[in-house]
């Protein structure tokens, strides 16, 4: 199994889960937005280690095709892109260069050495700023896409060719998971989410708070039209996330074509409901000071996730309190992160 972005938040769980169930599990990333001592943890915590780990830029087509020349990679998982929606509108042409350029390089090693089975990392921003279902209900995966955003139109060009490129390359089965919100940390506290510099995203600036490393927290609207007047969004743990990867490349061996899922709970949280849950589990309190909405931001965005229940019997398990435990858990052993973590040396390629 070849993982990119496999030292990053979402891959480096995934590739836990994927040598917990007996994988074997090649990472290419080129740490950008990563460390390398992550991986170290991922082999603690499985006791077994990855395959290999090379460090490369997927765009760097003779480097990755080199890495499929060397190791039968029979399925990949495809984590590597930029995420930033905010950077995106500052650096679009960066974006569309790494996370459409990253894609179709990956495609091109893939066909060139005959791999037919691909899981895609996209995200709920595609949906754009559609915020709700039919009457403000949850998002299913007929919703048309109406991305708004350089990264959210990566995304959606990502799958656009991976639909077409299926279209003329019969054997090839793709699954394209739309993530919303995943968050939380692997229950050990050895993995979790550690974003370089000031957290864009709620979960982790809130743990922040919490541990003592930011003042308070700014809660982007109180006027929504929503119960507590704050936005909401459908959080999912991150081990949920990863394990319905795991679930796909059981049912891709054989399939052919393009399926699109969403991964959600199908439950909404608002901004205080996690301040809320967070508070409780960890027994801080959360400072913070309601401001004006964040450009971009909508009201509500839930997943109708049932889909992919409905084929491959995936669910999540972990509710809102455990997804704040276990950030917790990351963020009280780690308060600055992976920085200043052990390296074993001689095991990177
Ligand atoms: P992350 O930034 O923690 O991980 C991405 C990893 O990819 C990093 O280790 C980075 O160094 C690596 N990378 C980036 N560009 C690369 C390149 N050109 N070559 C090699 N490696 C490269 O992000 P994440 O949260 O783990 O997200 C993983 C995937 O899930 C991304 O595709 C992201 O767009 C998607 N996604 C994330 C969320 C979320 O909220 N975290 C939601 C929806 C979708
Ligand atoms: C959640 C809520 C904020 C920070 C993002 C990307 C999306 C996808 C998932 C990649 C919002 C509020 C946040 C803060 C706050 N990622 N908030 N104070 O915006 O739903 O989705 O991550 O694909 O593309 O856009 O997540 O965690 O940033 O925000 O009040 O300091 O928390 O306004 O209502 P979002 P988020």
């Amino acid at each position: 199994m070849l993982v990119t972005g496999g030292a990053g938040f979402i891959g480096s769980h995934a590739c836990v889960d994927l040598l917990d169930h007996g994988y074997e599990v090649i990472v290419v990333d080129d740490h950008s937005h990563s460390t390398p001592q992550v991986l170290n943890r991922v082999e603690r915590i499985a006791g077994r280690f990855v395959g290999a780990v090379y460090e490369l830029d997927i765009r760097d087509r003779r480097a990755l095709s080199a890495v499929f020349d060397r190791h039968s990679v029979d399925a990949v998982v495809h984590f590597a892109a930029h995420k930033a929606v905010g950077e995106s509108t500052r650096m679009p042409v960066q974006y569309y260069d790494n996370n459409v350029g990253g894609t179709t390089s990956l495609l091109s090693a893939m066909h060139e050495h005959d791999v037919r089975q691909l899981v895609f990392s996209s995200s709920c921003s595609l949906y754009g700023d559609t915020g709700g279902g039919p009457d403000g209900g949850p998002l299913d995966e007929s919703t048309p896409p109406a991305p708004v955003n350089p990264y959210a139109s990566s995304k959606w060009l990502c799958e656009q060719i991976l639909a077409d490129v299926c279209r003329h390359w019969p054997e090839l089965a793709v699954l394209c998971l739309r993530y919303f919100n995943p968050v939380g940390a692997h229950p050990s506290g050895l993995l979790g989410e550690d974003p370089g510099g000031t957290p864009d995203n709620l979960m982790p600036y809130v743990a922040q708070v919490a541990v003592g490393r930011r003042k308070q927290l700014r809660v982007f609207g109180g006027d929504y039209p929503t119960p507590d007047g704050t936005a909401i969004r459908d959080y999912l743990h991150v081990m949920d996330t990863v394990e319905a990867h795991r679930v796909a490349l059981d049912h891709l061996a054989g399939e052919s074509g393009m399926r699109v899922f969403n991964l959600g709970t199908g439950t909404g949280s608002s901004v205080l409901d996690v301040i809320t849950a967070f508070g409780s589990v960890s027994g801080r309190t959360i400072p913070y000071e309601i401001v004006g909405r964040r450009p971009g931001d909508v009201a509500r965005l839930v997943a109708d996730a049932s889909a992919i229940g409905r084929a491959w019997g995936w669910r999540p398990t972990r509710d809102l309190s455990t997804m704040c435990r276990d950030a917790w858990h990351f963020q009280r052993l780690n308060p600055n992160g992976y920085a200043g973590s052990a390296r074993r040396p001689g095991r990177r390629e």
